[in-house]
C-alpha cells in the first residue's frame, strides 16, 4: 500500500538520461514533463495491487492449446541469429536496411525469468540497446546481475522507487537510445526473434507483435472499424514479443496528458496503446513458449481488461469524431492495409515465415462500429454471426501447423481456394530454391504455378521443369527453375504455389521440404 505522507522524488533515475545523450535532451524534457505530470496528478495516490503482474499470464490457464514439450535450456542455447553484428554496425547501418532496436523488459517479481529473457535476447545483433525497468522497489538490481556474454548490447538498469506498471514499458521505450523498441514480459519467451524482426523491416511503422493461435483469433473479434470515422483499429497483447516505434510511444505518451485517465486505467496502460495507435496491428500466430508463470490472473482482471477495451476504443472514437486541429489520434490507416498483410506464422525453426492470402477471418469493417455498445460482448457477438473458422478448429488448423516440421500437423485453409490463390514461405536468409514437396493430408494433383520474389512486391513465374505424385498422392514435389526470370542469379527470399484452377475444397497443407530446408 502507498504510504500517503511519503512524497518521493517524482522521477526516479530519469537525471541519468542527461548523462546518455545529448541530442534527445529536448525529447525527454517533453517526456519528463508530460512523465512527471501523470505521475503526480495521477500515479501518486494509486492504492497498489500487486496481484496484477503481467498480461499475458493467464493465456495458460484459459488455453486449450497444448503446452509444447521443449527443453527449454536447449533451444535457447540452439537459437542463433542469421542476421550478423556487423550488419548493425554503424558504418553498415548507413547502407543497409537494417533497424537497430531498443528491448525494454519489465522487472516485478521473477528475476530469474527476466535474466533469462535478457541473455536470450541478447544474443540477437539487432537488439543494440536493452533497458530493465524494476517495478519493484524491495529490491535493487543492476547490468552486473545479467552476466551478459554478449558485450556488443548496452545494458541499463532502471531502478523504480513505485510500482508503474504497464505505463513503465512506454516511459521507458521513450528514452530508447533507437527509434524502435522491442517489449517483452518475463512470462513467455519469444523463439521466433528473426523471424517477428524480418516481417518487422519490412514495415516498420506498424506494431508487429505474436499471439498464441487461440489468443490470435480472439484478437480478430477486438478490432473496430467505421470508415466515416477514420476508426481502423485493434487490440493486441506485447508481452509475448512485439516491436513498436518509439514514435508511436511518444505520441501515446501525448496522448494519455490529453485525456486523462483515472489512476486505475493509467496502470493498464497496455489496454490503451495498441487501440490509440488506430492502426491494426500486424500479428503472427503461433504457439508460445512459457517462462516462469506464478501470478496468473483471475476473474476481475479479466473483466477489466474488457472494461478498459471498451473505454479505449470509446475515447477513440470520440476524439476521431471531434475535428480539430490537434490530432493526438492518427487518421490516416497506414499501409500495408489489413487484406495486403499475407505473412502468418513464424517457421518452428525461425528460419523462415508462412505466408498465405488465404484469411479465414472476415475483415474487421464487416462488422460496424458505431460507439454504442456497453460490452466487447456486444461486438464479439456481432462477429460471432459471421463465418470464421471455431476456436476448435482453430487450434487444430492455424496457420503454423504448416511450418512445424510435423506432418501429421496440418494448416487448413477453412476457405475453398479460387485460381490465384497461394500460400508459401518467406526466407530469413534469402536462397536460390530448385524443388519444393508440398505434403498435403489429401491428394491432390499438381495444378499450381510456383511464383518468386525477391523483394515481395513483384513476383515472377518460374518453369516447372518436372512434378510428380506418383509415389504418394499427397505429396508433391516440384522441381522448378527460375534463373530466366530473376535477374542475375538475384537471390529469392518469397515463394508461392499459387492454384492454377478453382479447388473443390480447402487447402490442407502439413510441410513443406524445399532444398534443404525441411519445415
Ligand atoms: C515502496 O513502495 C511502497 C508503495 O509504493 C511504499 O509504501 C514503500 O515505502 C516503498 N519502499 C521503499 C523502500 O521505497
Ligand atoms: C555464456 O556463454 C557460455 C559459454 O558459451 C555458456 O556456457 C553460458 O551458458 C552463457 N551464459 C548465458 C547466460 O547465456
Ligand atoms: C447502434 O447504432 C447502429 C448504427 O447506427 C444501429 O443500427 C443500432 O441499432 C444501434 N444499436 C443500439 C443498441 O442502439
Ligand atoms: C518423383 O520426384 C521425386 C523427387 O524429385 C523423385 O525422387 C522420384 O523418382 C520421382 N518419381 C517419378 C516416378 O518420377
Ligand atoms: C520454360 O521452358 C520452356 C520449354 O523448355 C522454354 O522455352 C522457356 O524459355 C522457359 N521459360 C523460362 C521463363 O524459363
Amino acid at each position: 500500500m502507498l504510504d500517503k505522507d511519503q512524497i518521493r522524488n517524482p522521477a526516479p533515475n530519469f537525471n541519468r538520461l542527461f548523462s546518455r545523450r545529448s541530442s534527445t535532451i529536448r525529447l525527454t524534457l517533453v517526456t519528463l514533463f508530460i512523465g512527471t505530470i501523470i505521475w503526480i496528478m495521477i500515479l501518486k495516490p494509486l492504492a497498489e495491487s500487486d496481484t496484477l503482474t503481467s498480461d499475458t499470464a493467464k493465456i495458460k490457464k484459459e488455453s486449450t492449446q497444448p503446452t509444447w514439450q521443449i527443453d527449454l535450456k536447449k533451444t535457447i542455447d540452439e537459437r542463433f541469429s542469421v542476421y550478423k553484428k556487423e550488419q548493425f554496425e554503424e558504418v553498415a547501418l548507413k547502407k543497409n536496411r537494417m533497424i537497430p532496436v531498443t528491448a525494454v523488459l519489465l522487472n516485478w517479481k521473477r528475476m530469474e525469468a527476466l535474466q533469462t529473457a535478457v541473455n536470450y535476447i541478447s544474443k540477437y545483433p539487432f537488439i543494440k540497446e536493452i533497458l530493465v525497468w524494476n517495478n519493484n522497489n524491495k529490491t535493487r538490481i543492476y547490468s552486473k546481475d545479467f552476466k551478459l556474454n554478449n558485450s556488443d548490447v548496452e545494458l541499463n538498469v532502471f531502478n523504480s522507487e513505485e510500482n508503474l506498471h504497464d505505463l513503465s514499458k512506454y516511459t521507458t521505450c521513450s528514452m530508447a537510445k533507437y527509434d524502435y523498441c522491442y517489449f517483452q514480459d518475463d512470462d513467455w519467451l519469444n523463439l521466433y526473434m528473426d523471424s517477428l524482426y524480418t516481417n518487422f523491416l519490412e514495415n516498420p511503422n506498424l506494431i508487429h507483435s505474436n499471439s498464441m493461435p487461440v489468443i490470435y483469433l480472439e484478437s480478430r473479434r477486438w478490432m473496430f472499424a467505421n470508415v466515416d470515422k477514420n476508426l481502423h483499429t485493434g487490440f493486441t497483447w506485447l508481452g509475448c514479443g512485439s516491436f513498436v516505434s518509439r514514435a508511436k510511444v511518444q505520441r501515446f505518451l501525448g496522448q494519455l496528458g490529453s485525456i486523462s485517465l483515472i489512476k486505475d486505467r493509467l496502470k493498464l496502460a497496455d489496454r490503451y496503446f495498441t487501440l490509440w495507435t488506430n492502426q491494426y496491428p500486424y500479428q503472427l500466430s503461433n504457439p508460445l513458449t512459457p517462462l516462469d508463470q506464478k501470478d496468473g490472473w483471475g476473474v476481475d482482471q479479466w473483466n477489466m481488461v474488457y472494461n478498459n477495451i471498451l473505454d479505449a476504443t470509446q475515447k477513440l472514437y470520440t476524439a476521431l469524431a471531434v475535428k480539430s486541429n490537434s490530432e493526438f489520434f492518427a487518421r490516416e490507416e497506414e499501409k500495408p492495409y489489413y487484406n495486403d498483410r499475407i505473412i502468418r506464422a513464424p517457421c518452428l525453426n525461425d528460419k523462415c515465415l508462412f505466408l498465405t492470402n488465404i484469411d479465414p477471418f472476415p475483415h474487421p469493417s464487416r462488422v460496424y462500429y458505431a460507439n454504442n455498445i456497453t460490452h466487447v460482448r456486444d461486438q464479439e457477438s456481432k462477429f460471432n454471426k459471421l463465418d470464421f473458422p471455431s476456436k476448435f478448429f482453430w487450434n487444430n488448423y492455424a496457420y503454423h501447423y504448416a511450418v512445424d516440421s510435423d506432418e501429421k500437423t496440418c494448416w487448413n485453409s477453412f476457405k475453398i481456394p479460387k485460381i490465384g490463390d497461394y500460400f508459401g514461405l518467406q526466407f530469413i536468409e534469402p536462397r536460390f530454391p530448385k524443388k519444393i514437396t508440398v505434403i498435403s493430408s489429401r491428394d491432390f494433383d499438381a495444378s499450381f504455378y510456383i511464383r518468386v520474389s525477391s523483394g515481395g512486391n513483384r513476383w515472377r513465374t518460374c518453369n516447372i521443369t518436372s512434378s510428380n505424385n506418383t509415389d504418394h498422392k499427397n505429396r508433391n514435389t516440384f522441381e522448378f527453375d527460375c534463373s530466366n526470370t530473376v535477374k542475375n542469379k538475384q537471390l529469392i527470399r518469397f515463394i508461392r504455389i499459387e492454384a492454377s484452377r478453382d479447388f473443390l475444397e480447402p487447402f490442407e497443407i502439413c510441410s513443406l521440404i524445399l532444398d534443404e530446408l525441411n519445415v
